[in-house]
């Protein structure tokens, strides 16, 4: 099974991060110096992805620039022997080809998956929602694709969450668990009620999709609000397709609200070498004698 695309839909408002989202799309929110974006795709490419379809919208614009050569820059952090801070960027602009596809009404995940298909045609795919940054030894997608290849079959990726919060998310239905951490899926529900729930099996932004999905959005198609990708999938299963759910292995950080993001800070900052020793020390002093809050040698005065 050859998967070589992956679609990476970015048109929405996020209307959850307003007011910064009047200006600057969240995708280019920074976790340390990178755009979010940009661990999506260093994921796809660790997992031997390189065809990028990003479904993008007003103002969007910096996430193309992002991912563009710049000579100016270049040049520049050349005569100042700096060009070490671009490298990791510009091999991924070598290795990557990045197609835009502009979705000009946010009409839903389902419909902005839609905009890719004459781009897909007839082959599996993967879909990467930027607002789910998963850090993990083997990339989350490259774990997907394993078992996508195993079972001959569309995978999407789940995590245990506590059952109170089930009404945030996709939920599947457990058709039958295959082993500790992969089942086959009977159906999906959007958002469901907790008392109602099938499952606390979530659904998370990672999917290795058939094309046949694309005949299911347009089928669940109407003219009343949002066209949900969680619908077409329950479409398709209707349909005989055989869909799997794998519990991908990793942290995960929902970077879809302030609250997330900046968890997700703090989280890949306390991994990385050069931040972690200042994290550690600021949050062992929060709220401490020794903390710039409460020290008042420490505080600024204006006068
Ligand atoms: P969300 O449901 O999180 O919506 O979309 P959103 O607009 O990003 O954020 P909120 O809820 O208003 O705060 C899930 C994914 O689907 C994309 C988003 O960009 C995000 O990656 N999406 C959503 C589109 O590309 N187009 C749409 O019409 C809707």
């Amino acid at each position: 099974m050859e998967i070589k695309k992956v679609v990476i839909p970015c048109a929405g408002l996020g209307t959850r991060f307003l007011p910064l989202t009047k200006t600057i799309p969240k995708e280019m929110l920074p976790l340390l110096n990178k755009p979010a974006i940009q661990y999506i795709v260093e994921e796809a490419l660790n997992s031997e992805i390189d065809n990028f379809f990003i479904i993008t919208g007003k103002g969007k614009e910096s996430i193309a620039d992002h991912f563009d050569t710049c000579e100016a820059l270049k040049l520049l952090l050349q005569e100042k022997n700096k060009s070490h801070l671009i490298i990791n960027l510009e091999k991924i602009i070598k290795a990557a080809r990045f197609s835009y596809i502009r979705q000009c009404e946010q009409l839903g995940l389902g419909h902005a998956i839609s905009m890719a298909q004459h781009s897909i045609g007839k082959e599996y795919f993967a879909v990467m929602l930027p607002d789910d940054i998963i850090i993990s030894k083997t990339p989350a997608l490259a774990q997907m694709l394993r078992v996508a290849r195993q079972e001959k079959a569309c995978v999407i990726a789940i995590q245990e969450v506590p059952v109170q919060t089930v009404s945030s998310y996709g939920i599947i239905s457990v058709k039958k668990q295959i082993t500790p951490n992969l089942f086959q899926v009977g159906s999906l529900v959007e958002k469901p009620d907790p008392k109602n729930s099938p499952s606390n099996l979530a659904i998370i932004g990672r999917y290795i999709l058939s094309s046949k999905i694309f005949a299911s959005i347009n089928e669940i198609q109407n003219n009343e609000g949002e066209i949900q990708l969680t619908d077409a999938i329950a479409h398709m299963i209707r349909s005989g397709e055989k869909v799997f759910a794998y519990k991908v292995q990793g942290v995960r950080y929902d970077i879809g609200t302030p609250i997330g993001w900046a968890k997700a800070v703090i989280g890949v900052a306390s991994q990385d070498p050069e931040a972690a020793p200042h994290i550690e020390k600021f949050i062992s002093e929060l709220n401490t004698l020794n903390s710039f809050l409460y020290d008042n040698s420490k505080t600024i005065e204006h006068s």
